[in-house]
C-alpha cells in the first residue's frame, strides 16, 4: 500500500493540507499516511527545521504532500535553522531537480485575474523550474570589507549536466502538450545564462518536433502580463522560475490556485507535491486560505507518483466544478472559509 508523507508545516500549511487529506480520504484509495513536523514547527519541537526522522519518512514514502514553511519569528535565525532550510534540504536530499508548475486559468476565474478576461482566459502553461541549483545552492556568505563595509554574496552557477537534464524535462513536457518550449534566461548579461542557452540549443537537436524559442527574463515577466496565452511550456532556472511562477499564478486568478510537483526525473515516481504559495502568515489561523492549490497538488501526486490518473482527473474535475458553481475563497473574491471550500469540492466529487 503506497505510503504518503504528510508534511503540513507552518502558517496555513496545516489548514490546506487538512482539506487535501479530506479529498484523498473521500476517494477511498488504498493509501497510508504518516505525518511529520517540518519547518518552524519542527524547529520549535526538535531544534531542527528538517529533523532526521522527517527526512527519513520523506525518503521511505512513495510520495510527499507538503504544505508550506516559514514564519517571520524565525527570520533572524542562522540560515540552516530557518524553516525554509527544510524545503531546500528536502529538494537537495531527494534530488528533486524538476519542478513542474502548471498555470491554467480555471474557467469562471476570469474575474479574479487582474488581467482583462480575454487575456487571462488564454492562460494554459507549465513552468518547468530547475530546483536544485542556481544561486539558491551556490556558495554564499557575508564579510566585512575595507572600511567596515558589509558585503553579501551568493554564487550563481549551473554545470552543463544540470542544464541538460532540466532542458530535457522541458522538451518532454512540451511534447505532451502543444509542442512549444520557451527557455527563459538572462544570457545578455549572465555567463550562467549563456551556458544555459548553449546547452538548451544542443539538447534541441534531439527534439526536432518541438518549437524552441529563447526569451530574456525581463521580457518574459512583461509578456506574462501582456499575452500569457503565448506560452505553452517555459523552462527556466531556479530563481527566475520562482519569481515567474508567482506572477503567473496571479495572472491566472490567485496564488491559492497553483499546484506543483517536484520530481527527480521527468518520469520518476518519487515526488514532492506542494502549492507554490508559502505559509501566508498574514491570514494563518483565520480559515481564509484557499485550499485549491494543495488539493490540485494532491491530484498531481496521484497522477505522477501513484499511477492513479483516473483519481487525479476526478479531483481536478471536482475543483473545476466547485469553481464553476461559484465556490470562492476570499482571494478569489468570495466569502467561503478554507473548510467550506473543501466542502464544495467534496460535494462536487
Ligand atoms: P506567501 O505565498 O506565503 O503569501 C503571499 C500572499 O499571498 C499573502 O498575502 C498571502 O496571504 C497570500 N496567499 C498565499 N497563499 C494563499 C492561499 N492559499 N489562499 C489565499 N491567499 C494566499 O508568500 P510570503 O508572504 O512572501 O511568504 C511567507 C512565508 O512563507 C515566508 O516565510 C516564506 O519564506 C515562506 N514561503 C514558503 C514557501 C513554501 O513552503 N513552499 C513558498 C513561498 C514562501
Ligand atoms: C517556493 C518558495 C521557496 C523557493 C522558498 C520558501 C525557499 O518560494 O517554493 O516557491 O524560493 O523555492
Ligand atoms: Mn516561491
Amino acid at each position: 500500500m503506497p505510503l504518503i508523507a504528510l508534511l503540513p508545516g507552518d502558517g496555513i500549511g496545516p489548514e490546506v493540507i487538512a482539506e487535501a487529506r479530506r479529498v484523498l480520504d473521500a476517494l477511498a484509495l488504498d493509501l497510508t499516511f504518516e505525518e511529520a513536523p517540518v519547518g518552524g514547527q519542527a524547529y520549535m519541537r526538535a531544534g531542527n527545521p528538517l529533523p532526521a526522522t522527517t527526512l527519513d519518512l520523506a525518503k521511505r514514502a512513495d510520495a510527499i504532500l507538503f504544505g508550506a514553511v516559514g514564519d517571520p519569528q524565525f527570520d533572524g535565525l542562522e540560515r540552516r535553522l530557518r524553516p525554509e532550510a527544510a524545503i531546500l534540504g528536502l529538494r537537495r536530499e531527494l534530488g528533486l531537480f524538476a519542478n513542474l508548475r502548471p498555470a491554467t486559468l480555471t474557467p469562471g476565474l476570469e474575474d479574479a485575474s487582474p488581467l482583462k478576461p480575454e487575456i487571462a482566459g488564454a492562460i494554459d502553461m507549465v513552468i518547468v523550474r530547475e530546483l536544485t541549483g542556481d544561486v539558491y545552492f551556490g556558495e554564499k556568505g557575508r564579510r566585512v570589507g575595507p572600511g567596515g563595509v558589509r558585503e553579501g554574496h551568493d554564487l550563481m552557477r549551473y554545470d552543463e549536466t544540470e542544464v541538460e537534464r532540466i532542458a530535457r524535462v522541458g522538451f518532454e513536457t512540451a511534447r505532451r502538450r502543444r509542442g512549444k518550449l520557451c527557455s527563459v534566461d538572462k544570457a545578455n548579461v549572465l555567463e550562467t545564462s549563456q551556458l544555459w542557452r548553449d546547452i538548451v540549443n544542443e539538447v534541441a537537436g534531439d527534439y526536432d518536433d518541438i518549437e524552441l524559442t529563447h526569451m530574456y527574463v525581463d521580457n518574459a515577466a512583461m509578456q506574462l502580463v501582456r499575452n500569457p496565452g503565448q506560452f505553452d511550456v517555459i523552462v527556466t532556472g531556479n530563481l527566475f522560475g520562482d519569481i515567474l511562477s508567482d506572477q503567473a499564478s496571479m495572472c491566472a486568478g490567485s496564488i491559492g490556485m497553483l499546484p506543483s510537483a517536484s520530481l527527480s526525473s521527468w518520469r520518476s515516481s518519487l515526488g514532492m507535491y506542494e502549492p507554490i504559495h508559502g505559509s501566508a502568515p498574514d491570514i494563518a489561523g483565520q480559515g481564509k486560505a484557499n485550499p485549491c492549490a494543495t488539493i490540485l497538488s494532491a491530484a498531481m501526486m496521484l497522477r505522477h507518483s501513484l499511477d492513479l490518473a483516473d483519481s487525479a482527473d476526478r479531483v481536478e474535475a471536482a475543483v473545476a466544478k466547485a469553481i464553476a458553481g461559484g465556490a470562492r475563497t476570499a482571494d478569489l473574491g468570495g466569502t467561503l472559509s478554507t473548510s467550506a471550500m473543501g466542502d464544495a469540492i467534496l460535494t462536487a466529487l
